[in-house]
């Protein structure tokens, strides 16, 4: 769909790709709903947004992801707003040896980076069917096609989102509603912290400015490109990956070597308590 039909339902707006996003998006004509848990930023950026572009219509509304019905009120306001747009670009990052991932965490982090984009498109669809074209863009990762030591929580998420643009793509394929995945590399934002930098850097992964991706997301707004990964070698390797996984499982000494040594201290194990009642 041309940038100039679209109003676009933009998720993860304020953050460090969603901002160039939003401002790329709205530069190209398109209509934008920022969408994200701070109405302070959110009403800032929409502002910031109109002075650059006075032609541009930008509206917001905030929404946390952990909270199923904070999600239904967004979906109706954005139907409201007549959205034919839906960009899931919210998540958030975990890094470190899965020994360390603390059990709340990994679900906090699969329902914000997939339970949620989840939910939303189903409380979307009844309104984006009625359309006569309609599009939705999940925001996933390389990581949702290449599971990378370090990375085994977001990469369970990320996988997850990839199905699911996958199997919904197939299942709506004879009505107007085109679901879409776009796999960014890693980006220079404040989503990676320290330790990932340290990482990218001991392994030589390349980083790309927000611009790359958001560039990448307005053709395949326009293109309705299924799906599409960014930067070489990771195209590549996603590839090689799909195909035979086994191939590249001893490639990645480095990575293991540039973990973080912090293990969990204070574990809460399930199967431990359980040994325990006994
Ligand atoms: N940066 C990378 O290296 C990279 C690489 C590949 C893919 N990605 C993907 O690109 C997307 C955007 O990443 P980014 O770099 O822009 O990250 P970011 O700067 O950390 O921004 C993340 C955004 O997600 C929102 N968010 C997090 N938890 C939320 C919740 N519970 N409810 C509502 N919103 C929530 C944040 O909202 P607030 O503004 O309210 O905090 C923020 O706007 C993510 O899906 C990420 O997985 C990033």
């Amino acid at each position: 769909m041309k940038a100039a039909e679209s109003r676009v339902l933009l998720t993860g707006a304020n953050g460090g790709i969603g901002q160039v996003v939003a401002a790329t998006l709205a530069g190209a004509g398109a209509s934008v709903m920022l969408a994200g848990r701070s109405p302070a930023r959110l009403s800032a950026q929409a502002r910031t947004l109109q002075q650059s572009l006075p032609a541009a219509q930008v509206d917001w509304h905030e929404v946390d992801r952990q909270r199923n019905d904070a999600i239904a009120s967004l979906a109706k306001q954005a139907a409201k707003w007549r959205c034919n747009v839906v960009i899931h670009c919210a998540g958030v990052a975990e890094f470190g040896r899965f020994d360390a991932a603390d059990p709340d965490r990994m679900s906090s982090v699969l329902q914000t980076n997939l339970l949620a984009p989840m939910v939303l498109t189903q409380a979307l669809l009844p309104h984006l069917r009625g359309l006569p074209r309609a599009q939705v863009i999940c925001v996933g990762s390389v990581l949702g096609a290449m599971g990378l030591p370090g990375f085994t929580v977001y990469c369970a998420s990320k996988f997850g989102l990839r199905g699911f643009a996958q199997a919904l793509r197939r299942e709506l394929a004879d009505t107007s509603v085109r679901v879409q995945y776009l796999g960014p590399r890693s980006t220079r934002t404040p989503f990676n912290s320290s330790d990932v930098a340290h990482y990218n850097q001991a392994t030589g992964t390349a980083m790309d400015a927000p611009d790359r991706v958001a560039q990448a997301l307005l053709r395949m707004l326009e293109a309705g490109t299924a799906e599409r990964f960014l930067g070489f070698p990771e195209k590549l390797g996603v590839r090689i990956n799909g195909l035979m996984p086994s191939l590249l499982d001893g490639a990645f000494h480095k990575h293991r070597a540039s973990l973080p040594l912090l293990l969990r201290t204070s574990t809460h194990c399930p199967i431990e308590e359980m040994n325990n009642a006994h």
